[in-house]
């Protein structure tokens, strides 16, 4: 008790001056600060934590559900919500806003244009207050709003009637281009600094890191991940005007940053540069694609760096925010950042110096046999902690899995698959694990920020990966073909069938359910996971159609000429995101399919690791829990709970933080790829989550839904 008590003394007082510096204080030990849940993800430093004590391990097995709000859009959430003071604020599967009483779930207000629903994803929006000013600034299609939190009504001050288009920041050469944002921007000060999606493929817009300010949308400042002529970096991308390339781009923060506000740096992760699995025209390290940057938040100077791969060619982007926590070394208190990667890994730094707290070791890794391709001689690996998924170099024949029903001819494949550890993108098939998606995904590790302890969910599902030579096509495909090969077949498949355990629907048939025009605007446009592709030109996306209805011997000549492929500049493309799966459709590698850790940052080992979810059709024969995929982050209490729903088994799960056992599960209407949320409103605690289902082939949800103790 008293040993306790010591500890946690001179922390309050830290406290009480990080709490002087006012409203992006650091989060401490303080309830108040944590009655809301004012950040995406929680706080600034994406700890997903609470000191709420309402709920506890003894009597969370009591939780019910206190409210449901039923949105009136179906589909993917990937949303978690914010609540300041009584109103939770959240975003609908068709990207509507919307606010709600927080204590009963009863609608105050919701805005988005439902006539162009944009149906994408959205995990969440952010908030930001001056004086009497009160913003919620949210993303729809290339637009961030900002609406008056009060009413949800658009703000006239901020760019052109309440909004901006994402694109106004960008160059000239970007505005046709497919930009969106997904993830929430970070506030500081009167700035917001946003995360941006762009295309993953060639004609992709530069991923420069963007500052508004809040109170009118002007740029403030722009970072570019893709450095200009004169800029440190510039002479890692093979060509100097690489930034203004028609056919290379992203190194986008699409995952969202984290930020101390006390040091006013700004932790971003960049994604991988595009396109993203042939770097012949992107020759060199391509600084600072797949980095975590850390910037000056103040001005977007760069303070340090570190890339976690050089040269990509397998899509390893840092897939979720990093999070700041306190680490111990030698009875030092060091303010740390730990970034998870899709690879498994966690890299931990000084957040001041950018120092490395674990060794990381540069090691030599296969070369490229593709033709034009140069891939990098070495890539980063930290000694410690030892990775949180399996990865392929680790498999042997014995992998397989045993609920398999064809496990010969799964192994023959297994065999002819190349697993070395970063084994570069070949004509032959590569296994990938973790998979494209990693590893660690998008909804993010949990902390407990104070005792630098981390918790990560994990997907280990192996996928493939293989490249064909573009020229080896027949040039006797129509235009609409050769069309449809260069931009859709890499999700829909050479025979438009699609992978629908992937996610990605087929298109065969498509004219029967979507009329032309209506596959014209999803083309433009994107939807859900699907990006857009605004840049094709009439002719092209003409072809594409007719190709798609089948229609090609009926086609006209247009006013804009006769259809015309415009010709792939890369040599060489990826043939599909194929999972490895059995005859049944389930993973072909043994369990765990999912996971859940908890890792001690101060010594780097772990403290538990379990498997995360139940696939159903094991369980009911009697098979010990497999793990199953899963999508959404935890949240952390201090008193020693861990939330997380996330898995495609549809469950919410509370499990023992300090242990991993399991003290509670409730079957949700549809599975929450999601993260939660935890506040208190009027002396009553609440746990709050998004389910909406779809993804992974689940049922569509539509609710929020939150929990809290029933009354004694
Ligand atoms: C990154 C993967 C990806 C790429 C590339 C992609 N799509 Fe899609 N596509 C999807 C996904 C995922 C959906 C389902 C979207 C949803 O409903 O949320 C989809 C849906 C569609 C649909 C609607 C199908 C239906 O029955 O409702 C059409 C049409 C379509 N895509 C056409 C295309 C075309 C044409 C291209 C190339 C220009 C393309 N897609 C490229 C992933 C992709």
């Amino acid at each position: 008790m008293i040993r306790q008590f010591l500890c946690v003394f001179p922390l309050l007082l830290l406290n009480l001056l990080f709490w002087s510096c006012g409203e992006n204080s650091a989060p401490g030990l303080d309830q108040a600060y944590y009655r809301q849940w004012r950040h995406y993800l929680g706080d600034p430093g994406r700890s997903h934590y609470s000191t709420l004590s309402q709920f506890s391990p003894e009597n969370v097995a009591r939780l019910t559900v206190a409210w449901e709000y039923d949105s009136p859009d179906f589909g993917q959430m990937q949303m978690s919500p914010i609540i300041i003071d009584s109103v939770l604020y959240g975003v609908s599967a068709a990207l509507r806003a919307f606010a709600l009483d927080a204590r009963t779930g009863k609608r105050l207000w919701l805005f988005g244009d439902s006539l162009k629903v944009w149906h994408s994803t959205s995990r969440g929006l952010s908030y930001w207050e001056s004086g009497k000013d009160r913003r919620i600034l949210y993303t729809l299609g290339p637009d961030l709003w900002s609406l008056d939190a009060r009413t949800g009504k658009p703000d006239a001050s901020f760019g052109q009637g309440g909004r901006i288009d994402l694109r106004s920041g960008l160059p000239e050469s970007t505005r046709e281009k497919f930009v969106i944002s997904n993830t929430p921007g970070t506030v500081f000060k009167d700035l917001i600094i946003m995360p941006l999606r762009v295309s993953e493929g060639a004609a992709a817009a530069p991923g420069d890191i963007m500052a508004f300010h809040i109170q009118t949308g002007k740029l403030a400042w722009a970072f570019h991940t893709i450095p200009h002529p004169g800029e440190m970096g510039n002479d890692t991308w093979g060509n100097p005007d690489t930034y203004r390339s028609e056919v290379v781009g992203a190194a986008n923060n699409w995952a969202g940053m984290a930020l101390d506000p006390q040091r006013e740096i700004l932790y971003v992760p960049t994604g991988s540069a595009a396109p993203d699995f042939y770097g012949g025209l992107r020759r060199g390290q391509n600084l600072f694609a797949n980095s975590l940057l850390a910037l000056d938040a103040n001005s977007g100077t760069l303070l340090w760096h570190y890339q976690f791969t050089h040269h990509d060619l397998w899509d390893r982007d840092p897939p979720a925010p990093p999070n700041l926590l306190t680490v111990e070394r030698g009875g030092k208190r060091i303010a740390a950042v730990a970034q998870t990667t899709k690879q498994g890994y966690v890299f931990l730094f000084d957040r001041v110096s950018g120092e490395p707290l674990f060794d990381i070791e540069e090691r030599p890794v296969p070369a490229s046999t593709l033709p034009g391709e140069t891939s990098w001689p070495t890539q980063p690996i930290p000694v410690k902690p030892a990775p949180f998924a399996r990865q392929s170099q680790d498999l042997t024949e014995a992998d397989i899995s045993p609920y398999a029903p064809d496990r010969d001819s799964l192994l023959q494949v297994f065999k002819r698959a190349d697993k070395r550890q970063y084994a570069p993108p070949s004509l032959e098939p590569v296994l990938l694990l973790p998979g494209y998606d990693g590893g660690a995904e998008w909804g993010g590790a949990g902390a407990d920020p104070e005792k630098g302890i981390l918790y990560v969910n994990a997907n280990e599902m192996a996928w493939f990966l293989q490249m064909e030579e573009v020229a080896a096509e027949h040039a006797s495909l129509s235009p609409g073909e050769q069309t449809y090969r260069r931009y859709c077949m890499v999700c829909h498949q050479a025979g438009r069938q699609g992978m629908p355990a992937s996610g990605f629907p087929s298109l065969l048939g498509v004219g029967s359910r979507l009329t032309a025009e209506e596959i014209a605007g999803q083309i433009a446009a994107g939807k859900g996971m699907m990006p857009g592709f605004p840049q094709l030109g009439q002719a092209e996306r003409n072809a594409l159609v007719s190709f798609l209805l089948q229609q090609e011997d009926k086609q006209e000549v247009s006013e804009s000429g006769p259809s015309q492929a415009v010709p792939d500049p890369t040599p060489f493309r990826h043939t599909g995101y194929n999972k490895f799966l059995d005859a049944n459709g389930l993973p072909a590698i043994s369990p765990p399919w999912g996971s859940l850790s908890a890792i001690d940052l101060n010594t780097g080992e772990y403290l538990w690791q379990i498997p995360l979810g139940e696939t159903d059709s094991l369980r009911a024969l009697g098979y010990p829990s497999t793990g199953v995929e899963n999508y959404g982050g935890p949240a952390v209490t201090q008193n020693g709970l861990l939330f997380i729903a996330a898995t495609k088994d549809g469950y919410l799960r509370a499990f023992n933080r300090h242990t991993g056992a399991l003290l509670w599960e409730y079957k949700l209407p549809a599975p929450a790829f999601a993260t939660p949320a935890i506040y208190e409103v009027g002396g009553k605690q609440y746990l709050a989550i998004a389910c909406g289902g779809e993804k992974l082939g689940t049922e569509k949800g539509n609710k929020i839904i939150a929990f809290s103790l029933e009354e004694p």
